[in-house]
């Protein structure tokens, strides 16, 4: 696993950015990418958005697949993942929304909506590069603690952290979706890149236990431990209970005295 330590949440952005820009140029003009939702990738797409804005990096072909989607929110529902997606990544990367995809949370044909999610992703030729952000109890997409990490696409049900870290986004905690249906972590497993981003406090101890606690069930995002090619970019706050902190500060900076940005 590569841990990269940023000065802040901007930097963050910026080196997430610059990462995800990099596999994507060498995936090549139809590159796949995974999309998470929520605040922690907002900066790694703005940062995307100003590539692509300045002819830097062309999207044009790119597919994307997001991670989740809430159960029973219609799709034109502004927190639905749909138009979330299409509002923080579809229409600033200049993608084409007929390549992106969302799992469908539709309550009926919700039984098939697992099935279906993995076999576009297949017909996709998998997914090159899969952004991520991770909730405060670890869980990455929606695994929540205790998925199993050879799970895939399928419905879960959120726990009550969740709900209400969520809640900002909704009037009222009712009216946050109890259900959903999100990538499996043997999904995100096959994927050929992971990029995690996480900023501030708040993460910091998910980010200690994804990254030197055991692997474990319990810290969905620990399965990541298992993954060939995994970098975290995070901000000195969510850096803040790593034990190895110094270690990975000096990782960078011999590779950046070596080869430059290595992103
Ligand atoms: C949601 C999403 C996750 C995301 C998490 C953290 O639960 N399903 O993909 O990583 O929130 O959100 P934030 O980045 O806003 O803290």
């Amino acid at each position: 696993m590569e841990v990269i330590i940023c000065p802040d949440a901007r930097r963050v952005g910026e080196v997430g950015g610059a990462k995800v820009a990099g596999l994507a140029r060498q995936a090549g003009p139809s590159v796949v990418l995974g999309a998470a939702t929520g605040s922690s990738p907002l900066g790694t797409y703005a940062t995307l958005a100003g590539l692509v804005l300045r002819g830097e990096l062309d999207l044009s072909g790119a597919s994307v697949f997001a991670l989740d989607e809430y159960v029973g929110l219609p799709p034109d529902h502004p927190e639905s993942y749909h138009a979330v997606i299409d509002r923080t990544v579809t229409v600033p990367l200049g993608l084409d929304p007929a390549r992106v995809h969302v799992p469908d949370g539709a309550r009926a044909g919700l039984s098939t909506a697992g099935v279906r999610y993995e076999d576009t992703i297949k017909a996709a030729g998998g997914v090159d590069v899969q952004i991520l952000g991770i909730g405060s109890n670890g869980h990455i997409g929606f695994n929540e603690p205790a998925s199993s990490l050879a799970s895939r696409t399928r419905v879960k049900t959120l726990t009550e952290q969740t709900r209400l870290d969520n809640r900002r986004f909704f009037a009222s905690l009712d009216e946050v979706p109890v259900r959903c249906v999100t990538q499996g972590l043997g999904t995100i497993l096959d994927a050929r890149h992971a990029v995690l981003v996480a900023s501030g406090a708040g993460k910091a101890e998910a980010v200690a236990a994804m990254v030197e606690g055991p692997v474990t069930a319990m810290c969905p995002a620990s399965v990541l431990q298992l993954h060939q090619h995994a970098t975290v970019i995070v901000d000195e706050d969510a850096a803040s209970l790593l034990r190895h902190a110094d270690y990975y500060r000096s990782v960078q900076a011999t590779l950046l005295n070596e080869q430059g940005a290595g992103y």
